[in-house]
């Protein structure tokens, strides 16, 4: 029997699910034309569809949110939440913004102009889109472990170091205004960056004058990761290896909806003084003053205590261990999930789940449109309908290496027998098999399609 951590709380505070019948389900998915965003939150029991924004605040967090200073200039919440990313990250500047991808935004907005090009290990559907909307070229640079689900590599979000040299070389290090790393590798299974090779990559970029950005939004599961898998850091403590990690970088981008356990909120971090004038400028045009940036004084302080809860490391022990429970019951059953399993979700393989639907029939929208029928469990798609792309020079479709569902875990949020469940209505769609068909678009925008895109079964 797989161990199940318990719980480090006791739960003070409790929501009411419901659970919708067969019947109802299938009428609110044709509905919601089977993509699983158009779904009613009440129309789902287990909601697995992100592990953003969608954590279960402490008492102290919802405690610090009612000493929210809500002054539009230099609130007190500001110079906490400051106190907080200081001591943590280290960094000379920061604004916060209403979420990553805002902060994604106003970093773009600054250094990707038409034509440059963005290395990442993996970028995320919002950062792609982000670089892309500025004509920018992003490009995935992630050693070839990544692709091999089942290949055991304690650190499969590492990037490749031969291919980041060789990409500089190719297409020129003044073409690069800026290089990134996401921590964990959340497009490629949640998969933890070693410091070794942050350490890498930190000195290719810097060698070619290239500022390296990092993506942070779950750098506590990535730290627990490195203390747990890398023996020199054994002995150090989160706080520690996070100061080593971001020391290496010249700037961050955070979503504090993931490790900072908040519903909403993030900041955009860096060294560079004239950079900073810049990003404030932008963010007052589109988010807000620089020491609110589109959140309320109270968010601020919730984000505060949020990040040192996000890296106790007790917290991370149980954090970790629950996904690592629910790969293991997935397995029991047989299901083709990436191995290692990840830090904030599992990744099943639906590749391999339904070897009969072809790629263009999307077989991870197939499993998730069968995980909801058969047990109103939510989980999200991260294959050809998320990152497949138009190649600009030769017109063909580029897909993912992988056809994935992930099942995304909400922090501090579901029980052990929530998880069991899951395993459960997961190997009764396994024996369905072929009986599964796959799906085509009815209607597909062009940029960060998945979100409302509608399909019909092939
Ligand atoms: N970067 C990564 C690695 C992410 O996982 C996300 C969000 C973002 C940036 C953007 O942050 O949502 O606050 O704007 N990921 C969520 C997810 C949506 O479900 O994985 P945001």
């Amino acid at each position: 029997m797989p161990q199940y951590p318990p719980e480090p709380f006791r739960i003070k505070s409790v929501e009411h699910v419901g659970n919708i019948s067969r019947k109802e389900r299938e009428r609110a998915l044709k509905a919601a034309g089977y993509n699983v965003f158009g779904l009613r939150s009440d129309q789902i029991f287990i909601d697995l569809l992100t592990d953003s924004g969608t954590g279960a605040m402490s008492d102290r967090q919802w405690a610090a949110m009612m000493r929210g200073d809500e002054s539009y200039a230099g609130a007190s919440s500001y110079y906490r939440l400051k106190e907080a990313i200081d001591k943590i990250f280290g960094f000379k500047f920061f604004v916060p913004t209403h979420q990553g991808r805002a902060a994604e935004n106003i970093l773009c907005s600054q250094l990707v102009t038409p034509g440059v090009y963005v290395p990442n290990n993996m970028h995320f559907d919002t950062t792609q889109g982000n670089i892309l909307a500025r004509g920018g070229r992003p490009e995935n640079l992630v050693i070839d472990e990544a692709a091999d689900p089942s290949n055991p590599h304690p650190f499969k979000g590492n990037m490749d170091i031969e291919k980041l040299e060789a990409f500089i070389a190719r297409v020129g290090a003044e073409n690069i205004p800026l290089g990134m790393i996401t921590i964990t590798n959340n497009a490629g299974g949640g998969q933890p960056v070693s410091l070794e090779n942050m350490h890498q990559v930190s000195e290719v970029y810097h060698t070619h004058g290239i500022p390296f950005f990092i993506d942070a939004c779950r750098f506590a599961e990535n730290a627990y990761f490195i203390k747990m898998r890398e023996k020199k850091y054994k002995r150090r403590s989160i706080l520690e290896i996070t100061q080593e990690t971001f020391g290496l970088s010249d700037g961050a981008t955070m979503s504090a909806k993931k490790d900072a356990i908040v519903n909403i909120g993030g900041f955009l971090a860096m060294n560079d003084e004239e950079l900073f004038q810049g990003v404030s400028n932008e963010l007052i045009l589109r988010e807000g003053f620089p020491t609110y940036g589109g959140l309320a004084g109270r968010d601020l302080d919730a984000i505060a205590v949020g990040l040192w809860e996000g890296m106790d490391e007790a917290y991370l022990e149980y954090r970790i261990g629950q996904t690592a429970y629910l790969a293991a019951c997935l397995r029991e059953v047989g299901i083709p999930i990436i191995e290692p399993p990840g830090g904030h979700a599992v990744y099943i393989d639906a590749g391999r789940m339904f070897p009969h639907i072809p790629k263009e029939q999307f077989p991870g929208q197939a499993l998730a449109v069968e995980l909801y029928l058969e047990g109103g469990i939510r989980g999200v798609e991260l294959g050809s309908v998320m990152f497949s792309q138009v190649d600009p020079e030769s017109g063909e479709t580029r897909h993912p290496p992988l056809e994935l569902v992930r099942l995304a875990i909400p922090r501090r949020v579901y029980t052990q027998a929530h998880l069991d469940t899951i395993a459960d209505v997961v190997a009764r769609v396994k024996k369905r098999g072929k009986k599964v068909r796959g799906y085509r678009f009815t209607y597909a925008p062009k940029l960060l399609r998945h979100f409302t895109a509608r399909f019909e079964p092939v």
